[in-house]
């Protein structure tokens, strides 16, 4: 029976999945700008997938090759003497192992439910859409005093888009705004915002700061793209809009931002900004959210994966926001208060002077609408393993997290909170 269930939760989890049979990850590590900038040039290359971003200061990214382009991309790092090394050979492997291990836990989870033990906030699996969804339900039933959540709009395909919310929002108190998974793939940032919501509502009474802030957090942005990355591709990033005169789907909704928007040209590129600004359902309702709270909203944080980086903006051009010096501040904060746990080292930077320049970015639409601190987080990403962490390694990430962002709330409660 037990064997039964397994093959059947297995192969269930099997149908239908795009194969990434015999696709390589390379490590690289570009020792010159010069040699950044024509890696980047593989961007648009459909057969070429970064799984970071690539560093300008000699930070090492992986990047999975498709296998009719590996001699070519082989060829061409040792051809520009680019220090790489072979880091997984077949990734179709990495995600059956991801897959199995899923089915392990949730063989183990449905063990406990027969006990009569609920299967709530279990952190040792990634959440699909629903289990979310389920959760935040019954997070507002349990605590309804507390906080609530509300359907902000619409995705694409039209699924609900739903933010929690902690406080009163009566227009006395600063605003904080998490968001999480607008990259579908990134599985780690919807399961660190629902942690973040977890703390934040369960111990409400422990967090004496809480009194002085509103909070909405918006675990999955994109949650087209996420049921997609669950169900049929792994690896799948973009909304799932379709593209006129192109078969390929999909804009790269932290390209889609109206601040230093630029159009580009290649539907099928994984970083496509789509025919115009706010195109997306997905991108339009978190700029709805500055809308609406506009100069109440002092700080704004997209959670996304991976690469562990702090970034502020400006992220289109080489140039500092007004206040970074504010924002080196709170990125130290959420840095030491992380590193502490587990040992985790984070970089702070400009994302643009860390990476490189880029257009459309929702945290460079934020500090332009004047939110006081904008970041984007990259947590930390599976490395040699995968494109996530493996999820026993789930609670350990979400936790030290955790304990970052709870310092950059003290720092909202600081310095925006009545005194
Ligand atoms: N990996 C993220 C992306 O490509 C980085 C965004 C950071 N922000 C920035 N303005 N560059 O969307
Ligand atoms: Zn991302």
């Amino acid at each position: 029976m037990k064997v039964f269930i397994l093959c059947a939760i297995f192969s269930l989890a099997w149908a239908r999945q795009f194969s990434y049979e015999g696709y390589k990850v390379w490590l690289v590590t570009p020792r010159s700008e010069s040699q950044g900038i024509l890696l980047k040039q593989w961007e648009d290359n459909e057969s070429v997938d970064f799984w970071e971003s690539i560093s300008r200061k000699g930070k090492s990214s992986r990047i999975m090759v498709a296998p009719d382009t590996q001699i070519h991309f082989e060829n061409f790092l040792k051809e520009h003497n680019i220090l790489h090394e072979l880091i997984i050979e077949n990734v179709e492997r990495v995600f059956e192992r991801e897959r199995q291990e899923k089915a392990e836990n949730e063989m183990r989870l449905l063990r406990m439910e027969s006990q009569g033990q609920s299967r709530f906030s279990d952190f040792n699996h990634f959440w699909s859409f629903s289990e979310i969804n389920r959760y935040l339900t019954h997070l507002t039933i349990q605590y309804g005093d507390i906080c609530h959540t509300e359907t902000l709009g619409f995705s694409g395909e039209g699924r609900a888009m739903r933010a929690l919310k902690i406080g009163s929002f009566d227009g006395s108190k600063p605003v904080v705004f998490f968001e999480a998974a607008l990259h579908a793939r990134e599985w780690i940032a919807p399961m660190t915002a629902v942690y973040l919501i977890e703390q934040l509502v369960v111990n409400y009474n422990s967090h004496r700061e809480l009194q002085d802030i509103d909070i909405i957090i918006i675990p999955v942005t994109n949650p087209d793209g996420y049921e997609y990355s669950h169900q049929f591709q792994r690896l799948w990033r973009k909304t799932r809009s379709v593209n006129a005169n192109s078969t390929c789907i999909g804009v790269d909704g932290n390209r889609n931002f109206a601040h230093e928007w630029r159009l580009s040209t290649n539907p099928c590129s994984e970083t496509y900004g789509g025919v115009a600004p706010f195109t997306e359902r997905e991108a339009s309702i978190v700029r709805d959210v500055f809308d609406r709270y506009d100069n109440q909203i002092k700080l704004y944080v997209a959670l996304h994966s991976y690469g562990q980086y702090f970034l502020y903006p400006w992220g289109y051009d080489f140039v500092k926001v007004d206040n970074w010096e504010d924002h080196e501040i709170v990125g130290r904060r959420f840095a030491d208060a992380v590193h502490k746990v587990n040992g985790t080292s984070y970089t702070i930077g400009n994302a643009a002077i860390e990476l490189y320049i880029g257009f459309g970015y929702s945290d460079d639409y934020s500090a332009f609408r004047g939110v006081d601190i904008s970041t984007t987080i990259e947590l930390p990403g599976g490395g040699s393993y995968g494109f996530d962490i493996p999820a026993s390694r789930i609670q350990s990430v979400v936790k030290e997290t955790w304990m970052g962002l709870e310092e950059m709330l003290h720092y909202v409660a600081e310095v925006h909170g009545n005194k």
